[in-house]
């Protein structure tokens, strides 16, 4: 009896050890990652595009705040946000301040379903499951028109459900963008379409690396795709990964960079057909406040740095 008791009590500790841990440490242990991308033209300047996702920012958050305002200092080309920017509705000016000193960079962005709708308590184990809570209809919303106003004030550009060109460094990017897939909001019969023959590089952008938008995107000749929306997992097992990634993509994609193609799958990217477009997908920088752990999956930035396809 005593051995079952040390044993119950041995978990008990650990377990609060590991919550401790997730929610304390892992939660607030930022990281910058840095890719090479070779989908530039032959001859063509390197370009460094900053990826900023999911950072779910409530204002009292000073440390996210802190971290990503220094982000700055890399002096990336072009700054990217893929969504589920802010956790409450008094966010905005926080989130702002955050992205104080980038938003003087071109830069582009899509929405989240928490850039509309306001977190509702629930069971953190949800994130585990296909069922994940969208929202709609039942949770208060949030103040999207001032994010969007916000964001677009000093030039960033809405790919809400839009296709765009952007001059970069001297360098033509075109970007096609949807609304989130998650919550059905993506248009693709408004942003389809062939790549143009004018860019120097084609960008597919969306907030959830749903199937249907990156064969969309891959099918139209999108160089490389950037998402967010998995939190990589959030929660993954030390020494294994992730057990899901809250929308059809596989776990072997829920975070870094990786190939796909139209009717990819789980096929995975070692079989890539040559001309496969690169999928870049971000664990994000936050959790939602009602599930507020991390496991083995750090929060992250990533610093893509696209060069010509022949250093690939
Ligand atoms: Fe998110």
């Amino acid at each position: 009896m005593r051995a079952v008791t040390k044993t119950v009590l041995g978990l008990g500790i650990a377990g609060t050890g590991v919550l401790g841990w997730a929610s304390l440490v892992e939660r607030n242990a930022f990281v910058l990652r840095r890719y090479d991308v070779p989908v530039l033209p032959d001859g063509a300047a390197p370009l460094r595009v900053l990826h900023l996702s999911d950072l779910h920012l409530l204002p009292r958050q000073r440390a996210k705040r802190a971290w990503v305002h220094s982000l700055a200092s890399l002096d990336p080309d072009l700054v990217i946000t893929t969504g589920d920017n802010i956790a409450a509705d008094d966010a905005v000016p926080a989130l702002l301040d955050a992205y104080e000193l980038l938003l003087g960079i071109p830069g582009a962005f899509v929405l989240g379903s928490n850039d509309y709708f306001a977190p509702t308590l629930k069971n953190p184990l949800r994130y585990l499951t296909r069922h994940h809570a969208r929202g709609v209809g039942t949770t208060p919303r949030l103040p999207t028109a001032d994010l969007v106003r916000g964001l677009r004030s000093q030039g960033w550009v809405d790919l809400t459900n839009r296709r765009r060109c952007l001059s970069v460094r001297g360098q033509r990017i075109e970007f096609v963008g949807v609304d989130d897939p998650h919550l059905d909001y993506d248009r693709l019969d408004l942003v389809r379409g062939p790549a143009s023959p004018d860019a120097d590089v084609t960008l597919g952008i969306t907030h959830a690396p749903y199937q249907r938008v990156l064969d969309a995107y891959a099918a139209d000749g999108a160089g490389l795709i950037i998402a967010g929306h998995t939190h990589g997992g959030q929660v993954c097992v030390p020494g294994y990964g992730a057990l899901v990634t809250n929308c059809d993509l596989d776990t072997s994609r829920v975070k870094g960079l990786s190939r796909w193609w139209p009717g990819a799958g789980s096929t995975p990217s070692s079989q890539a057909p040559e001309g496969a477009a690169w999928l870049e997908v971000s664990a994000g920088l936050g959790t939602a406040p009602t599930a507020p752990v991390r496991l083995a999956c750090r929060p992250e930035a990533t610093l893509l740095t696209l060069v010509p396809r022949s250093q690939g």
